[in-house]
């Protein structure tokens, strides 16, 4: 029995369907039991508990083979308490493996508001006894679209640079973790997911405006500028957590290429263009 959590969320959900479309027996943890099943297969088992109530995790990771832990996300304490409070849970309740979605850059020196959130969850899960597989994801290019693209007007100000990312979709987060849980290798393995090409702001707008047919042109921004902005729309931590994503960014952080989906999922990843293609409700033109 292969334990997703994270479900009802937008990865979680995916690799649950696809454990579940290759046959594995599979459960879902869900901390909002209500509206959960329809939202899964439903062969999946619902296991109920919350990131924050460690006796109710070990109730219901109890006879899990494997965890798949999607990374929790919002304020950054507690999504390390969150990580620790699971492969705590998942150590005592006996679970023979661990899949993990880290992130890319998690470097001592990074200015990323999550960096050292993920760092102690690697630390934890190399501690813990239990054999893990870690996934360090690039950005999701879902989250580039959702979060920057979308709501552009024209004009897309960050303070990135010229700094380079290779964005990847969250369905092959999906497929890669999916294929990572059914392996279950003990040997501590480690993958990079990534897209198939590094690609700066200025592709990137290029790319979203010859999909959509919108104008739309980048702006390298300041760091202070594009805090302030954010700061004014965004509830916290989002402001302090983007603005240092773009300070990673500019330094590079992002900017690797791995072969690892591949190796794991014997698949390419989606191109930038091919997920805006996909994604984009009634773009003008196919060409
Ligand atoms: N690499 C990137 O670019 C990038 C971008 C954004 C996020 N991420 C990371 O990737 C992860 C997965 O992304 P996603 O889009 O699938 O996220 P998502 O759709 O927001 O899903 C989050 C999941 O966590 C569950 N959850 C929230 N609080 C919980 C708690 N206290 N206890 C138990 N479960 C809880 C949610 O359940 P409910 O729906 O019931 O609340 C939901 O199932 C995120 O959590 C974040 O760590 C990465």
């Amino acid at each position: 029995m292969i334990l997703v959590t994270g479900a009802t969320g937008q990865v979680g959900n995916a690799v649950v369907s696809r454990l579940v479309s290759s046959g594995h027996e599979v459960a879902a943890l869900v901390h909002r039991p209500e509206a959960a099943q329809k939202r899964l297969p439903r062969e999946t088992a619902l296991r109920v508990g919350d990131y924050e109530d460690i006796p109710a995790l070990k109730a219901a990771f109890a006879g899990i083979d494997r965890l798949v832990l999607i990374s929790s996300d919002g304020d950054a304490d507690a999504v390390m308490r969150h990580h620790a409070n699971a492969i705590e849970a998942a150590t005592a309740a006996g679970v023979g493996h661990i899949t993990f979605t880290s992130i890319v850059d998690i470097g001592e020196s990074s200015p990323f508001y999550y960096a050292s959130v993920y760092r102690d969850a690697e630390r934890r899960l190399a501690a813990c006894g239990v054999p893990s597989t870690i996934l360090r994801c690039g950005l999701y290019s879902d989250f580039i679209l959702d979060t920057w693209l979308a709501p552009a007007s024209g004009e897309l100000a960050l303070p990135a640079g010229q700094g380079m990312m290779t964005p990847v979709s969250r369905d092959d987060v999906a497929v890669a973790v999916a294929a990572a849980a059914a392996r279950a290798d003990t040997s501590g393995a480690l993958y990079t997911i990534t897209g198939n090409r590094p690609l700066d702001f200025d592709e990137i707008v290029a790319c979203y405006a010859k999909t959509t047919a919108q104008p739309l042109r980048y702006r390298p921004s300041s760091l202070g500028d594009y805090l302030a902005s954010a700061t004014a729309r965004l509830d916290d931590p989002w402001p302090q957590a983007f603005t240092t994503l773009c300070a990673s960014i500019t330094e590079g952080r992002y900017a690797s290429t791995s072969s690892d989906f591949t190796a794991l999922t014997d698949k390419q990843p989606e191109s930038f263009r091919d997920f805006l293609v996909r994604t984009i409700p009634g773009r003008p033109s196919d060409d």
